[in-house]
């Protein structure tokens, strides 16, 4: 990875720290995205602490905000000519409804739309190199939901943390699909992962106390797996040879595996990605846009 540049979103914790930190660490320049300043520096700097160089590099960006996203989207094309990987990884889980600044629902926000925008603002410097690698850390919690609510995509009818939660990482796996029958050419690979259940404080940051406490129940009984055992499928994504002619798939312990038959729907990936494309005010994906 000596010569490659990655980008990983939500680098400060968890599975996109410890990605973050192995890729750095086989040698590639990381560009850690993270929300807040004073988590990112703690993280950037103990990856740094055993680091074979110093190029591990800090962007902060709430991906709730599009504004923000858009910010570092051309602060990345200002810095840099080329991305070798994209690791689109940030994502929460929120027990309540709440909005963002751009009046969608967060955890679809943050979830997939920032996937979705970061991965538009950033193609064309993915395709400038050899051949670009895309992954979107997804979840098999996306089978909890039967389909994607089009006719209520904020669930404000019943809204039910985790199943917004499972709708948004359906949305991941949709969103690979669709990107990789769209995508104008074959150079760019793109997958989604599935990281197993993984010890991380994902459930403790913003859900009520209840969720927070079924959390740590069920990562403690289900023995959740380590966050650096989470984040193995992730780096061999974007880091191992064989992986970079494998695209359009859904992987869980470093092999191919099936998603929900519903994520094969290639009508509803589309008007996901219809949705996506309003949502976002994206004229057209695969062209340089802020
Ligand atoms: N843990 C599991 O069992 C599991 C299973 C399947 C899939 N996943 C997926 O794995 C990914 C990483 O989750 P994790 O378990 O490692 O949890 P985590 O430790 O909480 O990591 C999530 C990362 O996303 C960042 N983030 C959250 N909201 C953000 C926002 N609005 N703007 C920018 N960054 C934001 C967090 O930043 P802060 O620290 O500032 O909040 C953190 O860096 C997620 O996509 C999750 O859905 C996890």
């Amino acid at each position: 990875m000596q010569h490659k540049r990655c980008v990983v979103t939500g680098a400060n914790s968890g599975i996109g720290f410890e990605t973050a930190k192995a890729l750095a660490h086989k040698g590639a320049e990381v560009i850690m995205v993270c929300r807040s300043e004073d988590k990112g520096l703690a993280a950037q700097a103990k990856i740094l602490e055993n680091c074979p160089h110093d190029r591990v590099h800090l962007l902060i960006a709430d991906m709730s905000s599009q504004q923000q996203i858009r910010e570092l989207g051309s602060a990345i094309h200002d810095q840099y000519s080329e991305i070798d990987v994209l690791v689109n990884n940030a994502g929460t889980w929120i027990s309540d409804l709440t909005y963002t600044e751009d009046g969608v629902e967060t955890v679809l926000a943050v979830n997939h739309l920032a996937y979705f925008l970061l991965t538009h603002l950033l193609w064309p410097l993915l395709n400038t190199g050899e051949g670009g690698r895309i992954v979107n850390v997804a979840s098999d919690s996306h089978k909890q939901v039967k389909q994607f609510n089009f006719a209520d995509p904020y669930l404000t009818q019943s809204y039910h943390g985790l199943r917004s939660y499972a709708q948004s990482k359906l949305a991941n796996v949709m969103f690979t699909y669709e990107l990789d029958r769209r995508k104008p050419i074959d150079g760019v690979v793109t997958n989604a992962v599935q990281p197993g259940l993984v010890y991380t404080d994902i459930g403790l940051k913003r859900t009520t106390w209840l969720h927070a406490f079924a959390w740590k129940v069920r990562r403690s009984l289900w023995r959740g797996v380590t966050p650096a055992e989470g984040a193995a499928t992730s780096i061999y994504l974007a880091s191992q040879p064989e992986a970079a002619q494998k695209s359009g798939l859904y992987w869980d312990n470093c092999r191919p595996k099936p998603s929900s038959a519903y994520s094969y729907q290639e009508e509803d990936n589309a008007r996901l990605w219809e949705w996506s494309l309003e949502k976002c005010g994206i004229e057209a994906y695969f062209a340089p846009g802020f």
